[in-house]
């Protein structure tokens, strides 16, 4: 039986994007990166999300080149640098990502950060983007609802999709709930709380009745919540554990209780606080 999560969401204009996919944030040894997203795609990952800052869009088109995979079957995405935001300053830096991902588009294309006084003409130029069919999909990154209310305003495609940090110690039910109202889906990044959560007891006991790691348990847990997940990891062993969870279903009770862990905690940086550069 094939245990590998293949399951999509439908985006705003009908496009299919897996709901679990590999994120590779901190790959930084290219043999490493080559070998993990190389691994990811030949055990059925098919979304790989990356950024220009993460300095490995060369890795990651050489492992979409060498898998063979048909370009149709994938969905690749990639995030648009601070210091480069501004609208001709994004489109320049989109045409630097496509060179080094050795493709001719992007399924989704994303604000990394809602740099103030910029992020409204960056996502302009997403918009272009997707005009000249450069991108299958528009979205932001980051975007607390004020940052979305402001897009949304003056937005002829509204962002599909908000890429924010979300576990389950940052729940974000608020800011889910108003991407949810406005036809946005939510990736959740550090789904695993970059680890920080897998000695959680609950998870743990939550893991041991369904024969789960916690991190599978945590995986679960996004997607049954309507999430798109992308944990990261240059492991094997954990690549594969982290997308085995299509065998098993998480009841309406332990998915309450692990909501019930949430304490507004981040791992990552706030967007309201983010060094605006
Ligand atoms: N938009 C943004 O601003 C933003 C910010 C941060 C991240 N992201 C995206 O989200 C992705 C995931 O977030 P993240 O990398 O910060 O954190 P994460 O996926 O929550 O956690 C990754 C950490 O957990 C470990 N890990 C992975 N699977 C495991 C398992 N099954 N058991 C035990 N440990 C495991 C990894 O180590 P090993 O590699 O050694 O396995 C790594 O140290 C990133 O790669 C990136 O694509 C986006």
């Amino acid at each position: 039986m094939d245990l590998i999560y293949q399951d999509h969401v439908t985006l705003a204009n009908g496009i299919n994007m897996p709901q679990l996919g590999l994120g590779v944030y901190k790959m930084t040894n290219p043999e490493e990166t080559l070998s993990a997203i190389s691994y990811a795609l030949e055990v059925g990952y098919r979304a790989i999300d990356t950024a220009a800052i993460y300095e490995n869009e060369e890795e990651t088109g050489n492992a979409i080149l060498y898998s063979g995979i048909p370009r149709d079957q994938l969905f690749i995405t990639s995030k648009v640098w601070n210091t480069d935001q501004g609208y001709d300053e994004t489109l320049r830096a989109f045409e630097g990502s496509l060179k080094k991902l050795k493709l001719d588009y992007l399924d989704l294309y994303l604000t990394h950060w809602p740099v103030a006084g910029k992020y409204q003409d960056t996502y302009r130029a997403i918009e272009r983007l997707y005009e000249e069919k450069l991108i299958r999909a528009t979205g932001v990154s980051n975007h607390h609802i004020h940052h979305l209310k402001e897009i949304l305003a003056h937005a002829a495609v509204p962002p599909m999709v908000n890429q924010i940090e979300l576990h389950p110690f940052l729940t974000q039910v608020p800011l889910r709930s108003f991407c949810e109202q406005h036809g946005i889906e939510v990736t959740s990044w550090s789904p695993l709380a970059r680890g920080r959560i897998l000695s959680n007891e609950t998870l743990i006991e939550i893991g041991r009745a369904h024969g789960k790691t916690t991190a599978q348990i945590i995986i679960r847990w996004h997607l049954q919540n309507g999430l798109i997940a992308i944990p990261k990891s240059v492991s094997k062993e954990r690549i594969k554990e982290n997308a085995s969870v299509a065998d098993f279903v998480l009841t309406q009770e332990e998915m309450q209780k692990i909501d019930e862990l949430n304490k507004n905690e981040r791992t990552g940086t706030n967007p309201e606080t983010y060094d605006q550069l």
